[in-house]
């Protein structure tokens, strides 16, 4: 037993870690901008263009946080502004692609680590199914907008066809059997995963266009809408108290996420112990800062209860007649959630070749392609799964699974700071959070605290995803793990 116990607590030296990061195979190309525009790229997306709606509106689970939505971006900026501080001190201290993972295997031992490997799966491939479908939501809009219109049975979720007849009824049937499937959705996610085979270096450029187009956009949303703000929208500005701040921040959360994914192409950055706190730090401030002046102009324009929309800045400008504006910006939505789906698709891969490299997950996770030397075997497979699922999950219940998923990790990462610091005091640490273990003790509370608003069902998704987790885990990782055969000490 207390085998077991200290096989599951095993530990990777810091040293052994550090000289993987320097014998990389992956190519060092990125700089600060390259990363803040991969954070800005990651963050930026369906959160601001799509679930804002709902969390200034409520809906029949939870109330709205009104106009006050403003303040659920304050909140959720400062949880995840204590996270980043953390992610920004271990992703300069052990600059590894596997990001979360590789700092829980360093802190708290191959158990948790495989945990947050196998958490993290929820985060980047779950939060990117639900950023294709959104994607496909605006796409099929901007379409329309050209007159094209895309049959429904092909751009909708398993869950609303079953609830709509009609739209069964419309769709083609294959032995009685109708056949309804976002293609869209899946069609963005394999198009994005060739690009990401093909290169880090032109996946960098073609994120850093779309980071401009979105910024641009946003930018024009405000100018355009900030005219037609009416103040008296802005009254009351906390129609259902506290509670819908709080709620509302649970699901504003998503629009966050994405700032700790700069830390994955750790191997993959020039200088990391600088250029990474910047890019995690830099991306967050910049998007806050977004996202605050954009949800001010949105509830202005139009009373906050009536967003409860997929598409509420299109809709706030519908409201005033805008057509040529709700096209500008569907547009910047379609290229901000692409940003989105090109950056979470460029991290899961890298995660799965961390832990394949140590030996929990099969060998051949961790190829790199002899020409373009990426990862291609994992992108690929990450491309085809997260494809599929977009093709029939419902949108809703992937943003909560992903909230948890990733406020789990960020809470893990908070910990892992603390016990580096004890367990590793003399480490060189290029950044560090201040006030330790005070802020990151804050920070892991937070994340609770976030986590608590979300529904009991996405609580009982998650622990039964880790369950599997932990059951492959015992089958395979633990006795393949490279860390075991090697019978390294736990310390360095
Ligand atoms: N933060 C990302 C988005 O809002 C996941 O799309």
């Amino acid at each position: 037993m207390s085998g077991l116990l200290s096989s599951l607590l095993r530990t990777k030296p810091l040293a052994v870690l550090r000289t993987e990061s320097e014998t990389s195979r992956l190519r060092r190309s990125l700089g600060t901008w390259h990363l803040i525009g991969l954070g800005l790229g990651a963050i930026i997306g369906a959160g601001i263009f799509a679930t804002v709606g709902t969390a200034a509106a409520g809906d029949a689970a939870r109330p709205g946080a009104g106009p006050g939505i403003v303040l659920s971006f304050v909140l959720t900026a400062a949880v995840c502004g204590l996270a980043a501080l953390c992610y920004a001190e271990l992703a300069a201290m052990v600059p590894i692609a596997g990001s979360a993972y590789t700092y829980a295997y360093a802190a708290l031992g191959e158990l948790v680590a495989w945990i947050i490997g196998w958490d993290l799966i929820i985060e980047y491939a779950i939060g990117n199914v639900a950023v294709a479908i959104s994607w496909s939501g605006y796409f099929s809009e901007l379409l329309r907008g050209l007159g094209l219109e895309i049959p429904r049975w092909m751009a909708t979720d398993l869950r609303t066809a079953l609830a709509t007849p009609e739209l069964l009824a419309s769709a083609p049937h294959v032995l009685g059997v109708p056949i309804v499937f976002n293609f869209p959705a899946a069609a963005i996610v394999m198009l994005i995963t060739w690009v990401l085979v093909v290169g880090i270096r032109e996946s960098a450029r073609l994120n850093a266009t779309m980071v401009i187009i979105k910024l641009v956009v946003l930018a024009f949303f405000v100018v355009v809408g900030a005219a037609y703000i009416n103040p008296d929208n802005w009254h009351p500005f906390l129609p259902n108290g506290w509670h819908g701040v709080w709620s509302g921040a649970a699901i504003v959360f998503f629009a966050y996420i994405g700032f700790d994914a700069v830390s994955t192409a750790a191997e993959e950055t020039r200088n990391p112990a600088v250029d990474l706190p910047r890019g995690i730090i830099g991306s967050l401030i910049i998007s806050t800062v977004v996202y605050i002046v954009v949800a001010a102009v949105v509830t202005g324009m139009v009373p906050w209860n009536e967003l409860h929309t997929a598409e509420p800045l299109t809709v706030a400008l519908s409201r005033h007649h805008l057509a040529w504006s709700m096209a500008i910006v569907a547009f910047g939505s379609v290229a901000a959630h692409t940003a989105v789906l090109l950056v979470f698709q460029l991290g899961q891969p890298r995660i799965f070749f961390s832990m394949a490299r140590d030996g929990l997950l099969p060998p051949v996770f961790a190829k790199v392609h002899p020409r373009y030397r990426t990862p291609h075997v994992t992108t690929i497979l990450a491309g085809v799964v997260v494809a599929a699922l977009a093709g029939f999950a419902n949108i809703e219940e992937m943003v909560d699974l992903t909230n948890i998923g990733t406020l789990f990790a960020f809470a893990i990462v908070s910990a892992g700071v603390i016990v580096l610091r004890r367990t590793h005091p003399e480490a060189e640490r290029p950044f560090r959070v201040p006030l330790v273990p005070v802020l990151p003790t804050l920070a892991v509370f937070a994340c609770l605290f976030l986590a608590a608003g979300l529904p009991a069902i996405t609580w009982g998704r998650f622990g039964a995803w880790l369950v599997v987790g932990l059951t492959v885990y015992l089958l395979y990782g633990r006795r393949h793990s490279r860390l075991a055969r090697s019978r390294t000490s736990d310390s360095n």
